[in-house]
């Protein structure tokens, strides 16, 4: 199969950007990947405020993607499509993206591939590794937490997710808490350094369980009255450490049940570990995840840091697998607020326990 150069957009979030990347022989090359983030916007907020993003994305949109056609060294009429972020997302946010693509698309007559953000972060490891299908994925993000086995392009089967919040939003809340800067996951991460974990003792939701869920808001309401008690810098670090600590031993604990699971299903030749999202640029959690997978032989694979986080690299080359299956969206595609990756198991089982959707962000 010849090259497939694709142009990614990404607004589901809060952060801008705008990518190219050339899918060849299977293996992929980012050619230019521009990210622009909109912290200082949204800093007075303690969190994402979703106008603010969305009037933010309006205003370079159009930058970005110039500047990454640029630094590509191409031209729209080098690119075979463009791909942008349908969904799941901050839906103001999310139809810029989406309408900008299409103009793009209409305006240059090259196809549109709509992406889920989620299939983006599925395949973020991709960008730099050889990674084959199938693998089991572990996506956890400021808005997601969800063990899915990934069978090829578009074909997720989900295992588990949380209950309550996702992972990267109990850094989040718990950093608030702490008194961090938003978002609390580096800054509670820079926060836990040279901290003793050991010195709190906090809850260990659903450990040794099976299943595949997650929860996190037994640790957030735990983590938030210890941080009312704390005095002085090094509790505050210890707690950061005892935080950290918790919360990648769930991920880790909650992983060995998906890769023993996993294992059964599949030969050895196919025991691949993914972890994707935000949440994955954290050492603790990385470590936490590699230390599981040596212990049952399943070879680990995480992104590099800056594809761990939303980047339009990702997008690109889910649109550029997508493409390559002939896999393109009509103009009058929609933009989706909720869009899980697996929609048969979102369909089927839709409420978990008595409240809610089946995992809080899925
Ligand atoms: O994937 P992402 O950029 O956006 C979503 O799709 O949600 O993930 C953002 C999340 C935030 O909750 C942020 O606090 C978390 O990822 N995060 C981290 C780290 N870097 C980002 N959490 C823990 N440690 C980090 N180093
Ligand atoms: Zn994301």
């Amino acid at each position: 199969m010849s090259a497939l150069t694709v142009l990614g957009l990404e607004t589901s979030c809060d952060e801008t950007a705008a990518a190219v990347v050339r899918l060849e022989g299977g293996r992929a090359a980012v050619l230019s990947s521009v990210v622009r983030g909109q912290a200082e916007a949204h800093a007075p907020f303690g969190g994402v405020a979703p106008e603010v993003a969305a009037r933010a994305h309006v205003e370079v949109i159009d930058v970005a993607a110039r500047q990454a056609l640029a630094e590509a060294n191409l031209a729209v009429a080098d690119l075979d499509a463009i791909a942008a972020t349908a969904g799941p997302g901050l839906i103001g946010g999310v139809m810029v993206g989406l309408a900008f693509g299409k103009a793009m698309a209409l305006a240059s007559g090259k196809p549109l591939v709509a992406v889920n953000h989620l299939e983006g972060h599925a395949v973020s490891a991709r960008l730099d590794a050889d990674v084959p299908y199938p693998f089991l994925l572990l996506l956890v993000s400021g808005g997601h937490c969800q063990l899915l086995e990934v069978a090829g392009v578009g074909a997720c089967k989900r295992l588990g997710a949380t209950l309550d919040d996702a992972a990267g939003e109990a850094f989040d809340k718990i950093g608030r808490s702490l008194g961090l800067s938003f978002p609390g996951g580096p800054a509670l991460e820079a926060a836990a350094e040279g901290g003793d974990p050991k010195r709190f003792t906090l809850p260990k939701s659903l450990a040794g369980r099976d299943g595949c869920d997650f929860s996190f808001s037994g640790l957030k309401t735990a983590a938030a009255r210890a941080a009312l008690k704390i005095n002085g810098e090094e509790e505050r670090r210890n707690l950061a450490a005892a935080v950290q600590a918790a919360i990648a031993g769930q991920l880790a604990d909650r992983t060995a049940v998906a890769l023993a699971g996993y294992a059964r299903r599949h030969p050895p030749s196919e025991r691949r570990f993914v972890v994707a999202g935000g949440v994955a640029a954290n050492r603790a959690v990385r470590a936490a995840l590699l230390k599981v997978c040596e212990e049952v032989d399943f070879a680990f694979f995480a992104p590099p840091l800056a594809y761990c986080t939303d980047n339009a690299a990702m997008i690109a080359l889910a649109g550029a697998e997508r493409l390559a299956l002939g896999l393109t969206s009509a103009l009058d595609v929609s933009a989706r607020p909720r869009w899980p990756l697996d929609e048969a198991a979102a369909t089927v089982e839709p409420m978990h326990k008595t409240a809610g959707r089946k995992g809080a962000k899925a």
